[in-house]
Order: C-alpha cells, then structure tokens, then sequence
C-alpha cells in the first residue's frame, strides 16, 4: 500500500489535507495530526491558517514529511515569510490554494456566532455547562488563535475576504518557485483546462478538490473529474484528488481512476475530535484496513494494479446535461463495483445575503 509521491515515500496512498483552526477541534489540534502522521509515514499539511506554528509541527513531525498551504494574502510578504519559515523547518511540499479568491457564505458560522478567535455565547455557555471536562480544557489549554496571523476578529468568512488576495493569477507561481525550494503543487483545481494549463506550466502535482464543498457549495465534484483530468494531462502528471473521502474504498476508487494520492480533511478532523493523537491514529488504522480489504476482495496485490475497470460510478450521480460520458468516468457500466461514494455531491444552498461590509485585518506573527 506504500507509494511515492512528490519525490519521497508514503505508507498509505493518503495524507492529511491542511485544516485551518484544527484546535477549535481538539484541543491537540495539528500536534496530534502531524505525530499522528509521522507515525504512520505519510504526509501532514499545516495550513496557513493553522493553529499550531511551522516549527511546532516540525517538533511533532520530526523525521516525517511535513507540507506547507499557502494561502496567497493582499500582504504578499505575509505569505512569502510564511513560505521561507516553512521551508527552512524543512516542509518538502507546498500546496499553493486557489479555489478561496474570497470566503464561501459559511451561512452556519453567521447564524452560530462562530469568530475566531472563539466567543463565550449564552449558547456556548448552556451547551458547556453539563460538560466540566470542557470548562477544565477550555481554562488550562492555550488560547485558541492562528499561529502564524495576528486578526483583529472575526468570522472566518470576514476574516478570509479581509487576508486573501482575489487577484491571484498564473503569474503569482513564478514568485512562489523563486521562494520555495521544494515541490509545488496547487490545490483547489477544478477542471480539465486548469489541471491542463498548470501541469504545462511544470507544476509538480495538482490537486483536485472543492475544499470539501465548503468554498463554491455547487462546486465540480472532484472524483468526477478525475478521469478526465488524467486522460488530458497524461498518466504520468501527479494529479491528486480530495473532497468526500469518508472510506477506504473511496481511496482505492480513486487511485484506479489515476489519481496519484489522496487527502483527507474531515475524516481526519472527525478522529482528531473523538480522540485527540489516539483519534487520529484510528482513523488512519481504519482507512488502512478498508484499502487492504477492498484491494483483497478486488483481487489486487498492489496500488499500481488498480485501474478503472475496478470502479463503477453511481448513474444517479453523473451530471445530466453538458459532459459526455467519457467525462466522467462512464460509458459502459463498469464491472467489479467499487462504490463511487467519494462523489458525494457538495451540498447545496442559496445566498441573498450580502458578505459583511467589515474586513477585520490580518497580518503576521513573528
Ligand atoms: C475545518 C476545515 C478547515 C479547512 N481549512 C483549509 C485551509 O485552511 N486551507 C485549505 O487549503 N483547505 C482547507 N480545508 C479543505 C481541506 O484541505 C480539504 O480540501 C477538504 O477538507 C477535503 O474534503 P473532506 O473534508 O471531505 O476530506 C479545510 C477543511 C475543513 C473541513
């Protein structure tokens, strides 16, 4: 089940997607990730909006790889300074993100008061009160906050549409590969003329993914694409694929449809709440015994055998009009059912309300 990507090894064909706040959920946070990770020998992310610094996931994380995102911020420097620390705490990989030119409407987090850094609501306050372990986290804990940013606060969507730059564009990668000695992957690729232009432009890997469905809620699924996007940009191109990922079957589905590895974001975060290190671990053990027992019942010995004939997607979920079939992975039903599940379409939900006109400030921390 080991593999390579991006010039180094990997145990499992999956690593962990870069999470911003990760100690909103534990209080752990992206020590237990990056460990956890370690331990098993495949990747940990930090996001830019992490809440553990670059140099203390390299403590967590010490002999295993470690990965940079990188959000590009109106501040350039912010994000340059974030890339060089990185860099010198010996993170192999940067994950250039491009799919949150500005926040998703986060409708949920408005309507729950959710701001970083966190508030005491009345409602906080109820919910806590039949849970003394949290009072007791919550007061010997470190404050919650971004490691590497100072905010004056916020709702993650404020915050997001006050530090991102909108403008980003295919310009800002030649900046990033003057700062970055290492791999350079973007994430947040969304169909088949980006993945295209971007592999043509020598970037190391793609990374397709709709943010979990949490940026553009009627984004393109991910694993939809998949087939295509490999078809056009060659067998050869590191293309990756997250978004969905619950199951182990959904790894395997995606490395016979060609992607090359897989991140996971909530699966991860949802071991991380359950169980802080021990969590994590768990959730790895069991997405690691699904890939073994999928790839038992398939009769296949090693990733490298996988191929599309091992996956069947779901005709209810093809999309209806527009896509040829070949676009997603269709034609003739396909034979040997690998659930397509990881497909599971983003949720989908209307806006008329207007973004807050408040753009609290961002910048870094030393
Ligand atoms: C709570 C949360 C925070 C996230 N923060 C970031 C982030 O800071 N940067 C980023 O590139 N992606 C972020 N993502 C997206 C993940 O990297 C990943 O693309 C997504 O979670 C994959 O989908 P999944 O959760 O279904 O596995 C976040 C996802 C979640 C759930």
């Amino acid at each position: 089940m080991s593999t390579e990507i991006l010039g180094g090894p990997s145990a499992l064909p999956f690593g962990i997607a870069p999470t911003g706040f990760t100690r909103l959920m534990q209080t752990e946070g992206e020590s237990a990730g990056a460990s956890a990770a370690g331990a098993a020998g495949i990747p940990f992310t930090l996001s830019t909006l992490g809440t553990t610094s670059i140099e203390d996931v390299k403590k967590a994380n010490p002999n295993g790889r470690n990965w940079f995102q990188l959000y590009v911020m109106r501040d350039r420097e912010i994000s340059y300074g974030l890339a060089r620390r990185a860099a010198e705490a010996g993170f192999d990989t940067l994950q250039f993100t491009v799919d949150t030119p500005v926040a998703g409407a986060r409708l949920r987090d408005k309507r729950n008061g959710f701001s970083i850094p966190p508030q005491l609501t009345l409602g906080t306050i109820i919910n806590a009160i039949p849970r003394p372990w949290w009072w007791y986290d919550f007061l010997t804990t470190p404050k919650l906050e971004f490691a590497s940013l100072s905010t004056t606060g916020g709702t993650v969507g404020e915050l997001l549409n006050a530090a991102m730059d909108p403008t980003i564009s295919y310009d800002d990668l030649d900046i990033i590969r003057e700062i970055w000695p290492g791999k350079i992957v973007v994430k947040g690729v969304q169909n088949v003329e980006d993945s295209k232009r971007l592999i043509d432009a020598g970037v190391d890997g793609i990374i397709l993914s709709n943010h979990g469905g949490r940026q553009l809620d009627r984004a393109p699924i991910p694993f939809r694409l998949l087939p295509e996007v490999v078809r056009e940009v060659g067998k050869d191109a590191t293309v990756m694929v997250d978004t969905g990922i619950m199951n182990g079957a959904d790894i395997v589905a995606s490395v016979a449809l060609g992607a090359k590895f897989t991140l996971i974001g909530r699966a991860y975060l949802y071991g991380l709440m359950a169980g802080g290190r021990e969590g994590v671990d768990r959730t790895i053990a069991i997405l690691r015994s699904e890939i073994e027992r999928t790839m038992q019942l398939l009769g296949v010995a090693a990733l490298a055998e996988l191929e599309p004939k091992h996956v069947t997607q779901l005709t209810r979920l093809m999309p209806l009009a527009g896509a040829p079939a070949e676009a997603v992975g269709g034609g003739a039903p396909r034979v040997r059912a690998v659930s397509g599940s990881s497909a599971r379409a983003p949720k989908a939900s209307a806006t008329t309300k207007k973004e807050s006109e408040a753009r609290p400030k961002a910048s870094a921390k030393s």
